[in-house]
């Protein structure tokens, strides 16, 4: 089986969980720097925003990084050339049939691995010849499918016996003990989105940081978005609402709205994402301290 730090080229076999709303170059730096593997988002960007956002990202870093893509965004072919003509050598996929993608991909040079939430798309993207998966439990955030999901700790070895190519684990991963539970479930590495919210580094503004330190046990919930969920802490605007059963949720909350509400600290316009493992985040931390306490 191919090894994952060998494809990353980081130092540890931690990748930054992309989020759209927050592709800063000096965040992702940062996370290169503190010996993790950095990710720009590019779920449905264009040629010109991805040269800006690698130009920034290496005029401020020698150290490998990657980029997330989604499969149906019609500019992927120029994106990935710029990404490979840069020296990109990883990506991740998601949202969409890897064969559309992945001749180009291994075309340019470059290794993928395909985001999955259950074991049949697992076993799917495996033979359709990506290099590996990211492999995404219930407590993850971001956006779920509205399907019935396993967690990390039940997802993960359940991918990792059924494929020969490495899993990475996504989804309740904050601190050591996560990282380590991961490797012992038969991930290579861990991809981490909320601890990485509430760093220094990150640009997130301070309500929202605030939002993830005060979430506690369950403080998170599945806003249902018609064809698929956002794991958010609600506020009191959603908790108000919520408390009538018939109230469609989606009429109120729009995801093109997330990054607005996200970056403004407006969470009556959409409710501050995270993950459950927020539950488990204290104190904001420089991301070097981050980094080192996992795998310390
Ligand atoms: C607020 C939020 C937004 C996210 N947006 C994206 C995104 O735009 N693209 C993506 O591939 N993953 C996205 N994710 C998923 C993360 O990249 C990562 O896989 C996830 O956060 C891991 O779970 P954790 O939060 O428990 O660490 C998002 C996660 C969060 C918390």
């Amino acid at each position: 089986m191919s090894n994952l730090l060998e494809i990353l080229g980081s130092r540890y076999p931690i990748i930054q969980g992309p989020i759209g709303a927050m592709n800063d170059a000096k965040y992702i730096a940062a996370v290169c720097d503190a010996g993790a593997f950095g990710m720009i988002s590019l779920g449905f960007s264009n040629p010109e925003e991805t040269r800006r956002l690698v130009d920034g990202v290496k005029s401020l870093t020698d150290k490998p990084f990657g980029a997330n893509v989604m499969i149906m965004n019609p500019a992927n072919p120029e994106i990935l050339k710029i990404l490979a003509a840069a020296g990109v050598k990883f990506v991740s996929t998601s949202a969409g049939s890897p064969s559309k993608i992945y001749p180009l991909i291994h075309e340019l040079g470059m290794k993928g691995f395909h985001v999955m939430l259950a074991l049949s798309h697992a076993i799917r993207a495996a033979k359709e010849g990506v290099d590996g998966l990211i492999v995404s439990g219930l407590e993850s955030g971001g956006l779920r499918s509205l399907g019935s999901e396993s967690t990390t700790m039940i997802l993960v070895p359940l991918v990792a016996d059924h494929v020969k190519i490495p899993v990475v684990a996504a989804g309740g991963i904050a601190d050591r003990r996560g990282y380590r539970a991961a490797l012992a479930l038969g991930a290579q590495g861990v991809q981490i989105g909320t601890r990485l919210i509430a760093s220094e580094e990150s640009p997130a503004p301070p309500a929202w940081k605030k939002a993830i330190l005060d979430c506690g046990d369950g403080g998170t919930r599945l806003l249902s978005l018609k064809s698929m969920m956002m794991r958010v802490i609600p506020n009191q605007k959603m908790i108000d609402l919520a408390t009538d059963p018939a109230f469609d949720l989606s009429r109120e909350y729009n995801l093109m709205n997330a990054p607005k509400g996200w970056m403004g600290g407006d969470f009556d316009l959409f409710p501050a994402g995270a993950g459950q493992v927020a539950a488990l985040i204290s104190e904001i931390k420089p991301i070097r301290e981050i980094i080192a306490e996992m795998v310390s």
